[in-house]
């Protein structure tokens, strides 16, 4: 377990994070999420003790870190694996090696039986069985962050933290990345902690989400939550999208079919009790990790604003009145 408690760290008298506090549990996948520039990338570095932070506590397993102990920090950096955007792999090293350099760094031998078992069980795991002898230039960019990931796993860390690791990738390949980290927390039990700047990330595998905002948290809950009641405008507008395609004219109400009520013929029977018809001008379906959501906005006349919200009201799904 990740406890952060009331972090603050300054670069150059610029405060960055503002009394960041955080909890992550074991085996869950707790994402970080906000523009670029609020501070998550800092925060992760001072998780993982590449950076000190100016005063609060970080607590991993009920230990608190204490950066200035070189020993300690190194046996903390050990049970933490990390992975970038940028993959940073080493280009004259083949994927074997790459994966292999943490043991390297370590003092373990690897090319001892076992060493080659557990470095070839990961490439299994993240798929590159026929690239073993490849080097970085000749893969994917998907291909390299699986790399990085076996890379990152080679040392049996509690731990994976992930940086934007998604974010140079297309959207397809990045489903598959995911699906892989995914994997890992569930099958190997690592905690796992993603930094992005990306909603569907979040909503993809996340369990639990802080949205940072200027070094702060603004909000922490789980994503159906935080996309569905966004307690400040400015969660609403990062989170949300379409609403510049709506009509300028009418009213436009969004509604979201979550769970309960989320299979009553809400729109038929109200445009039947109501013996009006409505447009949809706008539709989606979100997925949050296994549930998937509808969202569609309606657009009605001025005068009918008061009559539908009165119908909306006694039925069980979630609207909202859009600007
Ligand atoms: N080593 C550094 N020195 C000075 N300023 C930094 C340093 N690292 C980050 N910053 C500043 O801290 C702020 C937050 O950066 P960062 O944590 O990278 O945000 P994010 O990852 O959310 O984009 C930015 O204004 C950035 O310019
Ligand atoms: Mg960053």
């Amino acid at each position: 377990m990740i406890q952060i408690q009331d972090l603050n760290k300054s670069f150059q008298g610029l405060q960055v994070l503002k009394g960041v506090s955080i909890t992550i549990e074991d085996r869950e996948i707790y994402g970080i999420i906000g523009q670029s520039g609020a501070g998550k990338s800092t925060l992760l570095r001072c998780v993982n003790g590449l950076e000190s932070c100016d005063s609060g506590k970080i607590v991993i397993n009920g230990t608190p870190v204490d950066v200035k102990d070189k020993t300690s920090l190194r046996n903390l950096q050990r049970r933490m694996g990390m992975i970038f955007q940028n993959f940073n792999l080493l280009e004259r090293l083949d994927v074997y090696d790459n994966i292999a350099l943490p043991m390297k760094f370590w003092g373990m031998k690897t090319n001892t039986p076992e060493s080659k078992e557990k470095i070839m069980g990961l490439i299994r795991l993240v798929g590159l069985e026929d690239k073993v002898h490849s080097r970085p230039r000749e893969l994917s960019g998907g291909q390299k962050q699986r790399v990085a990931i076996a890379r990152a796993l080679v040392l049996d860390p509690q731990f994976l933290l992930c940086d934007e690791a998604t974010s140079a990738l297309d959207p397809e390949i990045t489903k598959g990345i995911l699906a892989l980290l995914q994997r890992i927390n569930e099958e190997m039990g690592i905690t796992v902690i993603v930094v992005t700047h990306q909603m569907e990330v979040v909503k993809q595998i996340c369990c639990r989400v802080a949205f940072l905002s200027n070094g702060r948290v603004l909000s922490e809950g789980r994503p159906e939550e935080m996309f569905i009641h966004p307690e400040f405008p400015e969660i609403k507008s990062f989170l949300r999208e379409g609403s510049e395609l709506l009509p300028d004219t009418g009213v436009n109400i969004q509604l979201f079919f979550t769970g309960e009520g989320s299979e009553d013929p809400v729109v038929t029977q109200m445009a039947r009790e109501l013996n009006k018809d409505f447009s949809i001008c706008w539709a989606k379906l979100e997925d949050f990790r296994d549930k998937v959501y509808g969202s569609l906005v309606l657009n009605v006349e001025e005068e009918d604003r008061d009559r539908v919200l009165e119908f909306l009201t006694r039925t069980k799904v979630q609207w909202e009145v859009l600007d």
